[in-house]
């Protein structure tokens, strides 16, 4: 292989950069030249193709988002879009494809596959849903990003004696949630993977009134079955003893400088993905598995789901206490 291309695609993940440099650096160390391709899969339909040299991504590990762009392309999931696409690469003399995204975008680079062409597969984003590997490029920074955002409202949840209500991104997957009410100390957690009565809500906020707790938080993920406002209607109109409030993290969770766990992660990812197309594999992604980093079939990967650890669920009601 004499060149390759590299994109980033669907929601941004913080790490996104980290990957991309891994990869041109590889790349360029085995002597193989590397196309950017902007916006992901709709740049690459619209030929949307820059060449990457190894100081063109100088400065760029500590930096969130993604340099390269990215978007959600409803064309590449049309049969038209795809075969436009491979005639972009085929066009830039590009013969094999690293695809950075979440789980949409390993569809992609499995369809691509498919029609033949040679894609690795890097899983970033910062819901965890992707099945095969333990964390996706990401994620560490989302919970950072989150657990800060928690501290600062126990500090004043605890000043005036409040229940806050905290929602987490992660789509249908619990993921965040779940580890958020977990390390900032939550009463509970409502996510899309375990069903939980409103009922049951208000009585543990009740129960942290009781037991004389200066404040109470619940988590929400935002694919939980309850809207979060919702939730502040049901509690405010029971005796839960606090005065209730809302926060909604938002899209400040997606962004931010990387933490070293997902410099360090989406860095070996690069390394990998750009050594398995060097190497002849074809149609595979990225993996932390233990301690290390392997690769898994695309097919595989977008048949199933990553499970959410139920333990954690029930380990934030015990440590409520
Ligand atoms: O998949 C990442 C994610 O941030 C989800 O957690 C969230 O549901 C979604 O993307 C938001 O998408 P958008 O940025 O398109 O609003």
């Amino acid at each position: 292989m004499r060149c390759i291309g590299v994109m980033t695609s669907g929601g941004d993940a913080p790490g996104m950069n980290a990957c991309i440099r891994a990869v041109v650096r590889t790349a360029a160390y085995h002597g193989v030249r590397v196309l950017g391709i902007r916006r992901g899969f709709q740049g690459l339909i619209e030929g949307e193709i820059v060449e990457l040299r190894p100081r063109d991504v100088g400065g760029i590990i500590q930096r969130g988002g993604t340099i390269l762009q990215t978007a959600r392309s409803k064309e590449f999931m049309t049969e038209e879009g795809q075969r436009k696409a491979l005639r972009r690469l085929n066009q830039h003399g590009i013969e094999g494809l690293v695809v950075i995204g979440g789980d949409g975008s390993m569809r992609g680079a499995l369809a691509l596959h498919q029609r033949g062409f040679p894609v690795v597969g890097v899983p970033a984003s910062i819901d965890n849903d992707i099945w095969g590997t333990n964390m996706s490029i990401g994620v560490d920074t989302a919970l950072n990003t989150i657990i800060d955002a928690i501290d600062r409202l126990r500090d004043t949840a605890s000043s005036i004696g409040r229940a806050f209500l905290v929602e987490t991104m992660g789509r249908d997957c619990g993921y965040l949630a779940l580890i958020a009410g977990v390390i900032g100390g939550a009463e509970m957690v409502l996510i899309p993977e375990r069903e939980t009565r409103l009922e049951e809500v208000a009585r543990a906020v009740m129960d942290a009134y009781e037991r004389g707790k200066t404040h109470a938080l619940i988590v929400i993920a935002e694919g939980s079955p309850y809207r979060t406002t919702e939730v502040a209607k049901f509690l405010e109109s029971h005796p839960i003893g606090f005065d209730v409030r809302i926060t909604i993290l938002g899209h400040i969770q997606r962004g931010g400088s990387p933490t070293a766990f997902d410099r360090l992660l989406a860095t070996r990812m690069g390394v990998k993905a750009v050594e398995a197309l060097l190497g002849g594999e074809r149609g595979v992604m990225t993996a932390l598995q233990g301690r290390e980093i392997v690769t898994i079939p695309l097919e595989e990967v977008v048949q199933r789901r990553r499970e959410a650890n139920l333990a954690y669920y029930d380990m934030v009601r015990m440590l409520a206490i």
